[in-house]
């Protein structure tokens, strides 16, 4: 057997004994021994920190040193939902035990808004009080414990008013956070009173919320100046650095942020982390010393904005065969009670509310409701998702209208030639590819032969039924944004030969700082182990875009790519020069200089370089050609590409008590040119399993008050070991590089497998059809948490179509 290094200098095999591994019979492709010489990109190379994860060497902000006096800093969380805030005594604070400042929003040199995009965000509460866990006041005291303790000895009065929990009626009665967007192909009223038949259907898509393993945290320390360096756990240095600038004002250049890693964003802290850095830096300038803030899990879950729950509406017209004309599509997305990122996450939604299929005349129409909880945010998928699930729910409904298998109902409504323009004018140019994806996978988990033993199976068993559903996934790369689409790297060579690269991505443990050390390593021809990055900071790459949209890669890869392209091309000029060779045909290889008749070492090219005042630093950029959108018109081109895939699961259902496990799944995901197979299926298996925690037993409940009730592990329920599908087969889509110039031909893919969990949705709602001999659907909310499945199915056994299966002996086996 070959050693997994000879593997990892292979991407084919390496890809193949990736596969080999998921289904069990293959050494780890992601083994750490892969990554430890080559692998630059391509390779199965291990997490640049997978040895510091797993030995506890990998430093989170809470395992950051900070001076024996820092202070430790406790938050005063808005106790009611809704109202004014008529006083406020912190006197008894003051003089507690241990504390050394308090501040309110009166304390604040500079802005009180935090608004990322749009104001809207006070840093604390000025008199209107707007969620339950809004920020009041702060606390920095000489221990956590005498801060918290502190905390509580705080007199507020509050003039408590009515609070709106609903976002329908907000949508009705006008109260949004951003104003409504419709996107439109067409004549969708025609469409629909021409179409044959039509369908519409309401649903409830829950919210999430992120569980990063590492909360929100932050150190600050104050500088010599005027300003403030600060150490998050943040997916949006730059973002933060211009908030804490403009909170303790003072210009950005005195601000410097720096994140190593993160334990876990998922969008979260996109923009989220901020607040806690301004307040931490306000203490800092006052105090003049280090500040910790670190928020216990149930404040954090409390105070931060989750996934936005969604209500959509459509109404379509689809023809005999269940193909789609056309109609209307119409989805509430429930924002909290600020803007936050909720215009691009509901745009993003109404983007994706085709999935991979075509509309026909289409209208669609997005809202964005203002209601009293935590402003909801970036979350994996960024609305996409939540689209999606109109869609695919139509697909069901329309497929047990007319009478066919789901899957044969969402293969005629691909995309495909003559139907390749989506509702808001961007062409699917791989439209074959989601066809030929759904038929391997088709192929590969022997859907139609599974989906035979399965009515057979239900139809002898009149108590557990078994569902199955293969979904595809067509997700957009690129920031609806545009001016965030662009990246910059800064690529430093020492005279030993080592290589360090910073980029403006952070790493949040999706493997984007391995990805980009191998780009690095792949352009200089250099063993990757040469190659290193450090923390991200705002000081070395300015002006930065949050790591988010999948797009980290694709965009800081590019720049590293520039920055070390620039450094070869300098370094064969000088060679040239210097040894008297020809430019012509150099290369870098295996870390070495090659020309035509020389091969020169890559530690005595840069000292010889070095030497001659060759500068060995450089600075690379990129920025997303292509892509544009008019929000006037609702038209345009806005990702640059589409990332693919689809899975196939089975569930099985006990149809009187509600619960179900899920026994098989398969997974075919489209990357393009993996940059780094093993990192990818990492993302592609975590991604799905996240997606079916937030369509299965995720569930965030609040009380008539506006309190949050699942605050915590013991209340919110997010997959474990044993809920992994005892058959789990992933594998990536060989030999489809993307169609587009992204970088190496890869392809994002830190949020598309999230949509893959839609199967497990759908072929529960096909285990559940089966109830009534598979002629109507259920209405089916999510989380589809044992209850919800049981009341679907309490509600077709009362329906007509109500088709009870006669029990045989071999049931009760
Ligand atoms: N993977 C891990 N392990 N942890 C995370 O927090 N975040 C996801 C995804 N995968 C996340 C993750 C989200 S929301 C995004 S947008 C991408 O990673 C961001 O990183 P990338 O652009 O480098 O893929
Ligand atoms: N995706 C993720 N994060 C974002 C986006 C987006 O499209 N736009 C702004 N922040
Ligand atoms: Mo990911 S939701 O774009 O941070």
């Amino acid at each position: 057997m070959r050693t997994l290094t000879e593997l990892s200098r292979d991407s084919a095999h390496a890809r193949q004994e990736q596969i080999g591994q998921n289904k069990g019979d293959g050494p780890l492709a992601r083994d750490t021994e892969s990554g430890t010489s080559q692998g630059s990109a391509g390779h199965s190379a291990a997490h640049e920190s997978a040895i510091k994860h797993v030995t506890g060497r990998a430093a989170y902000i809470d395992d950051l040193p900070a001076p024996a006096d820092a202070l430790h800093v406790a938050i005063g969380f808005s106790p009611v939902a809704h109202g004014r805030l008529t006083r406020l005594d912190l006197d008894k604070v003051r003089h507690a035990p241990g504390v050394i400042d308090v501040i309110t929003i009166v304390d604040v040199p500079g802005h009180t808004d935090i608004g990322p995009v749009f104001p809207g965000d006070p840093i604390f509460v000025d008199d209107e009080i707007s969620y339950l866990g809004q920020s009041v006041f702060a606390v920095a005291a000489t221990s956590y414990k005498a801060a918290r303790l502190a905390v509580r000895l705080a007199v507020v009065e509050i003039d408590e008013q009515p609070i709106q929990l609903d976002p329908i009626a907000a949508a009705e009665a006008g109260d949004v956070v951003r104003p409504t967007h419709v996107q439109q192909s067409g004549d969708w009223q025609q469409a629909l009173d021409s179409a044959p038949h039509v369908l519409e259907r309401e649903q409830f898509v829950g919210g999430q919320e992120h569980f990063y393993l590492e909360g929100q945290a932050c150190l600050v320390t104050p500088t010599e100046d005027e300003g403030v360096t600060v150490f998050t756990s943040n997916q949006h240095p730059s973002e933060t650095q211009k908030l804490v600038a403009e909170v303790i004002n003072v210009p950005f250049h005195a601000v410097t942020v720096e994140t190593r890693r993160m334990g876990g964003g998922f969008g979260g802290k996109e923009t989220q982390a901020s607040s806690w850095a301004c307040i931490a830096a306000l203490f800092a300038r006052r105090t003049g010393r280090a500040i910790r803030l670190r928020l216990p899990r149930a404040e954090d879950t409390r105070a931060t904005g989750k996934r936005h729950p969604f209500h959509n509406r459509y109404r379509l017209g689809f023809d005999n065969q269940g193909v789609l004309i056309g109609g209307d599509i119409t989805i509430i997305g429930d924002c909290g009670y600020s803007p936050d990122l909720s215009e691009a996450i509901v745009d993003r939604a109404m983007f994706h509310a085709d999935n991979a299929y075509s509309l026909g005349d289409a209208r669609v129409t997005g809202h964005r409701a203002r209601t009293n909880t935590a402003s909801n945010t970036a979350f994996r998928g960024f609305g996409g998702p939540q689209g999606m699930m109109i869609i695919e729910a139509a697909m069901d409904d329309i497929a047990r209208h007319i009478g066919e298998d789901p899957l044969t109902v969402r293969k005629r409504n691909l995309y495909r030639a003559g139907r390749d323009v989506t509702h808001y004018g961007q062409s699917v140019d791989q439209h074959s590819l989601i066809l030929e994806i759904i038929e391997r996978l088709e192929a590969s988990s022997d859907y139609w032969k599974r989906r035979k033993a399965i009515i057979e199976f239900n139809a002898r068993s009149p108590i557990v039924k078994k569902g199955l559903a293969l979904t595809p996934v067509k997700f957009g790369i690129s920031f609806t944004a545009k001016h965030l689409n662009q990246a910059g790297a800064l690529l430093h060579v020492y005279t030993d030969g080592s290589v360090m690269i910073n980029h403006g991505g952070t790493e949040m443990g999706q493997g984007l700082h391995t990805k980009v050390c191998q780009v690095v390593a792949r352009e200089l021809g250099l063993d990757l182990a040469q190659v290193r990055i450090t923390a991200t900071r705002t000081d070395k790459v300015p002006n930065t875009s949050p790591t988010a949209a999948s797009s980290g890669a694709d965009l800081n890869g590019m720049a590293a790519r520039d920055a070390a392209s620039q450094i070869r091309e300098r370094l064969f000029d000088f060679a040239a020069e210097h040894y008297a060779i020809d430019r012509e045909g150099m290369m870098m290889e295996n870390g070495d200089l090659v020309a035509f008749n020389r091969r020169i070492p890559w530690g005595e090219l840069v000292q010889a370089a070095y030497l001659s005042r060759i500068s060995l630093s450089a600075k690379g950029f990129y920025s997303t050609p292509l892509i544009h959108y008019d929000r006037n018109t609702g038209k345009g081109r806005p990702f640059y590409y589409f990332a693919h895939g689809a899975a196939a699961a089975e569930v099985e259902v006990d149809t009187l008590s509600g619960e179900y496990r899920l026994t098989r799944v398969d997974i075919l995901h489209d990357v393009g040119d993996s940059l780094n197979p093993a990192i990818d299926m990492g993302q592609v298996e975590g991604g799905f399993i996240q997606g079916m925690g937030w369509l299965t037993t995720e569930e965030l409940k609040w009380n008539a008050q506006g309190r949050l009730l699942s605050d915590g592990p013991a209340t919110y329920k997010i997959p474990a070991f044993g809920d992994l599908p005892p058959e789990f087969n992933v594998e990536l889509l060989q030999g489809h590089p993307n169609s587009q110039a992204s970088i190496y031909r890869s392809k994002a893919v830190g949020e598309p497998p999230f949509m893959l969990g839609i199967s497990v949705w759908s072929a529960l709602c096909d285990a559940l059809a089966s109830l009534v001999d598979y002629r109507q659907a259920p209405r089916l909310d999510t989380p589809a948490t044992p209850e919800r499945v049981l009341m679907a199915a309490e509600a077709l056994r009362q329906s007509p179509a109500f088709a009870p299966s006669v029990e045989t002996s071999d049931d009760l086996a």
